[in-house]
């Protein structure tokens, strides 16, 4: 058996001056890659700069004979991290876009700047790192990509209306940069990981932050990025603890009514329960035949009119 490794390519790593990103850093640097060290080097809430965090993690990866160089961008400068990996390797194979802030507050006293910073270090910093890397990836025909999700993003999370908009927001992002890069083998899957590390620090005790290791999220990210991934693109996974699963759409039977004026709230009370009958369920990869079904409903009889059901005090429809 031979081990996964990245020999003569280049990988990016955003936010690599610690936790999770520091993990992928040290491993890929070990299986043979040249790897770019960014890390802006502020606090967990996005304040301040440092050269530290990044200079560190390249340090250490040097130390064990391993190929590293720093960068100190913000990724909201993408440009700067992608031509930090053309300048020294030459070329830039996988972009692990990983870098990350919170700034939770509850909805009611959330700000502008709160929303703003969170939006602009997640979703415009992967976007501008994705961007610049996008030109080299198809000249090549190759590139790799990881986006970071988070559990906050797919079911939601009190005092983290920011961050969940976000993170949910790498998960379509990801979704049209697989379908745009299929063509071009550049291969975008999307992660919510769980790991201890300063950010999950403020939120969860020590006992339970011991057995969520960043190491255990690398297998999977090493994985979906290898050359020998051809097919495992758009993905959406689960992992942490030990614990690695794929998430997909579930689509309900639906119902299905007739479009013309019989198409009332009364109407729809009425199939209410195909509405929500998950009992033969599809997983769509894209979205309902809705020509199909605007077809099948002009044929369909018109529904008895003047039954609206009694809505008043009804918290759902059935
Ligand atoms: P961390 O705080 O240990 O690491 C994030 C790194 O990103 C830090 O070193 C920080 O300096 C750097 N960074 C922040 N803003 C930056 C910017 N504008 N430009 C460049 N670097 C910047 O956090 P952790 O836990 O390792 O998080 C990594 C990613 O995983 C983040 O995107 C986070 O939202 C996500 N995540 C982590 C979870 C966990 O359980 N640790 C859960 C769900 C998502």
């Amino acid at each position: 058996m031979s081990e996964l490794r990245f020999d003569n390519q280049v990988v990016v790593v955003t936010g690599a001056g610690g936790g999770l990103g520091k993990a992928y850093a040290l491993f890929f640097a070990s299986r043979g890659a040249s790897v770019v060290v960014n890390d802006l080097g502020g606090s967990h809430k996005g304040e301040g700069q440092s050269s530290k965090a990044a200079d560190v993690v390249v340090d250490e990866i040097r130390a064990a004979g391993g190929k590293a160089v720093a960068n100190y961008d913000s990724v909201e400068n993408g440009e700067g991290i992608i031509d930090t990996a053309i300048k020294n390797f030459g070329r830039v194979d996988v972009l692990l876009n990983n870098a990350g802030i919170l700034r939770d507050v509850s909805f009611k006293n959330m700000k502008d700047e709160d929303w703003d910073l969170i939006n602009r270090v997640h979703t415009y910093g992967a976007y501008k790192c994705a961007r610049a890397a996008w030109p080299h990836f198809r000249k090549q025909k190759y590139g790799r990509v990881i986006n970071t999700a988070s559990a906050a993003g797919l079911f939601g999370s009190f005092g983290q209306a920011n961050y969940s908009a976000a993170k949910l927001g790498q998960v379509g992002f990801t979704e049209t940069l697989a379908k745009e890069g299929a063509k071009y083998n550049i291969i975008a899957n999307v992660i919510a990981p769980i790991a201890a590390s300063r950010m999950t620090a403020t939120v969860m005790p020590p006992d339970v932050l011991e057995n969520l290791k960043p190491d255990w999220v690398v297998p999977l990210v090493a994985a979906l990025v290898h050359s020998s991934n051809t097919t495992e693109s758009g993905g959406i996974y689960e992992v942490g603890g030990g614990h690695v699963a794929k998430l997909r759409w579930e689509r309900a039977k639906g119902a299905l009514l007739k479009t013309d004026d019989s198409l009332t709230p009364g109407a729809l009370a009425r199939k209410w329960n195909d509405v929500n009958d998950f009992s033969k369920p599809e997983y769509p990869t894209g979205p309902a035949d809705f020509m199909g079904f605007l077809e099948d409903g002009l044929k369909m009889p018109s529904a008895p009119k003047g039954e609206e059901p009694d809505f008043k005090d009804r918290v759902a429809l059935v």
